[in-house]
Formats: C-alpha cells, sequence, structure tokens
C-alpha cells in the first residue's frame, strides 16, 4: 500500500540501527511496533524477535496488522475463501456503490467495483457470524480486501479526494487477492489504541515509534478504508463522504511536544527509537532535549529519496532521523 509516511524503503537503515544499538540478537527481546500503519516495521522483525506489540489509532490499521502480525498459523481454505469470494454474483446495491462510486457522484471506485467491495464485505461478515470462519480467517479475509480495493481506488494515493475520471488501475475489475503474512513460532499482540494510552498497560525491550509528523490526520486521509472496515451506518458529509475521524495529538503543533515527552515518561522499554521527518512540528534539537531527560541519547540519519531520483540533495530528498535513548528505568 502506498502510505504517507511508510518505512518500507527504510527497513534495512532500521534493523541495522536497531541492532548496532541493541545487538545481533534479538531472540529474547519484545518489540513494540507503536504507530504501526501498515505493519511493515512489525512484519520485518516478527521472526526475529520473542514478541512483537503492535499499535496503531486507526481501524484500517488495526485490520492489517490483526493480519500481518498477530495471525501465526496456517489459514485452512484460505486459498479457497479467496476464490469464492471473487466469483460470488455481484449484488447492485450496498454502502460503498451508493456512497462512494460513480454513481454517487464520489468517484472513488468504478460501480462495479463498488459493488463488488460491498459484495465480498457483506459476505465475510455473514462468514463471521455464521461462525464458519475462525477470527484468525475474519482479519485475513478483511486485510486481503482492503489491500485488493486499495489498488483500484480512483485516487492520486490518499484518500482525501478522488480523481474525476477513472484512471486506468481504476477501471480494471478488483481481484481479491490473499493478505499473506509470515507464520511464527511465537505469539504476538495487536491494539487498536491511542498510545499515549496504552503505553501504560504494556512493557518489552525495544519501543519504536513512528508518529505523523506534521497536520496530515490519517483518519481523514484513509477514511475510505476505515469505512470498508468498519462498514457501519453513518451520514457521509461532504463532497468526499467523509466520516468523523480520530484528531491524533501527533498532528497539533499545539500538543505534540507535551503528548511526546508523556509518552517517554510512560514507557517501560529499554530502548525506545524514534522515526522523525527534519519537516516535522517537532524540530531535532526540540526532540533531543526531550529525550535526553529520559536516558542517554543518540542521533542516526540516513538519506532518503521519496521518489526515484538519481540526484541527491534535489529538493526531492530529505532527511530521516532515527533518535536512539537507552532508557533509565
Ligand atoms: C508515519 S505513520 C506510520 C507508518 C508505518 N511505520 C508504516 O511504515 O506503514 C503514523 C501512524 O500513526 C498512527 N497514529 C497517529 N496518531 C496515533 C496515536 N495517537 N496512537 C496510535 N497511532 C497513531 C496513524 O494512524 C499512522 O498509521
Amino acid at each position: 500500500m502506498n502510505y504517507i509516511g511508510s518505512k518500507q524503503k527504510l527497513l534495512p537503515f532500521l534493523k541495522d540501527s536497531i541492532k548496532q544499538v541493541v545487538g545481533e540478537d534479538l531472540s529474547e527481546k519484545i518489540f513494540c511496533d507503536m504507530f504501526a500503519g501498515t505493519g511493515v516495521v512489525g512484519k520485518d522483525f516478527k521472526n526475529e524477535v520473542k514478541k512483537v506489540i503492535s499499535n496503531d489509532l486507526e481501524y484500517y490499521a488495526y485490520v492489517l496488522n490483526r493480519n500481518y502480525i498477530q495471525n501465526t498459523e496456517g489459514i485452512e481454505g484460505k486459498k479457497e475463501y479467496i476464490q469464492v469470494l471473487n466469483s460470488l454474483h455481484v449484488k447492485e446495491d450496498g454502502f460503498i456503490y451508493e456512497n462512494y462510486s460513480q454513481k454517487s457522484g464520489r468517484t472513488y471506485f468504478s460501480n462495479f467495483n463498488a459493488q463488488k467491495i460491498d459484495t465480498i464485505r457483506v459476505k465475510i461478515e455473514e462468514l463471521k457470524q455464521t461462525k464458519c470462519i475462525s477470527e484468525d480467517c475474519y482479519f485475513f479475509l478483511l486485510a486481503s480486501l482492503l489491500e485488493s480495493c486499495d489498488k483500484v481506488a480512483n485516487t492520486a494515493s490518499i484518500y482525501s479526494a478522488f480523481l474525476k475520471d477513472l484512471k486506468k488501475a481504476a477501471q480494471q475489475e478488483m481481484l481479491l487477492e490473499g493478505a499473506c503474512f509470515e507464520t511464527s513460532q511465537n505469539t504476538h499482540e495487536v491494539y487498536n489504541e491511542d498510545s499515549n494510552k496504552l503505553i501504560s498497560k504494556i512493557e518489552g525491550d525495544i519501543l519504536y515509534l513512528d508518529p505523523p509528523y506534521n497536520i496530515r490526520q490519517y483518519g481523514s486521509n484513509y477514511h475510505i478504508l476505515n469505512t470498508i472496515a468498519l462498514y457501519d451506518k453513518f451520514i457521509p458529509q461532504g463532497k468526499t463522504g467523509i466520516r468523523e475521524y480520530h484528531r491524533s495529538n501527533y498532528c497539533k503543533t499545539k500538543v505534540v511536544h507535551q503528548s511526546f515527552e508523556e509518552l517517554l515518561k510512560n514507557a517501560n522499554f529499554q530502548y525506545i527509537f524514534l522515526s522523525y521527518s527534519d519537516e516535522g512540528f517537532m524540530s531535532a534539537s526540540d526532540i533531543k532535549n526531550i529525550m535526553k531527560k529520559y536516558g542517554k541519547y543518540e542521533l542516526l540519519k540516513t538519506d532518503y529519496r521519496r521518489f526515484a531520483s538519481h540526484q541527491k540533495h534535489t529538493k526531492n530528498s530529505t532527511c530521516e532521523f532515527l533518535h536512539v535513548i537507552e532508557k533509565k528505568l
């Protein structure tokens, strides 16, 4: 998924840096990905650590992580479920079709894809209600639907606006594909809470923080994914059909410093790593001043090109910082 702030391209840097600080062998460590988003960071550590604790405020992110991180055993018949869902007779009504298709005037999906999303979403719920599938399978199928519908969404990449005309990818029929996860010998936990509330209830060794760093609220930019994941009834508002959404303190310039400090203060983790852009609300020196109150501080950085570019230090390149403390517990 093309996700704002995704750490997909930074995974080697993160893994190397974390090992450099904590040590090569992470097999007895509990690793928490507190602002997990698409789950790529937790996935990368899932089979190297004793336990991943993954969390995100947004429900769609919970669904993705519940599948990618908490699912540990193969799901019987998963290929068959995907096949059955793909070949259902597509019904000509449903919430997504009524509100987020060409027909509704909010062209997030082609009419057919919107109907197919509704048909599949209803069936997944029915399979769960009739106890035909396990909870693990339910989240595997829901995550598969979110990943697959994102590929045919008629947007520039996020859901804060739709395109007027159907782009090429959006004209294709949505094909439901399985959101494959790695099996694991260990158990992992996934939460859907505000980081600052969850922090007092958990403990571990490595806390990885990747909060938003500007005004862009994820609940607003990915509202359609929440709507498909939750599939509840509400009155869509305005041109984009937005729903009520969480307003994270990390997207508010006035309270971000205080929230960040509170998070560090209440963290029961020995090593804390923070990814933060040099274009964020908190400056590198603000972060250093806050973090060094709680332990031995270090700064690691890498030059990170947001878009494919062969020129160094162009406008398209930004410096990604990894701030580290070893906390005095
Ligand atoms: C920069 S993104 C994380 C990206 C993620 N590391 C990835 O690679 O996909 C920030 C995430 O923080 C989540 N978030 C924002 N405020 C939060 C809060 N107070 N508690 C928990 N999660 C929050 C957002 O929903 C978003 O998914």
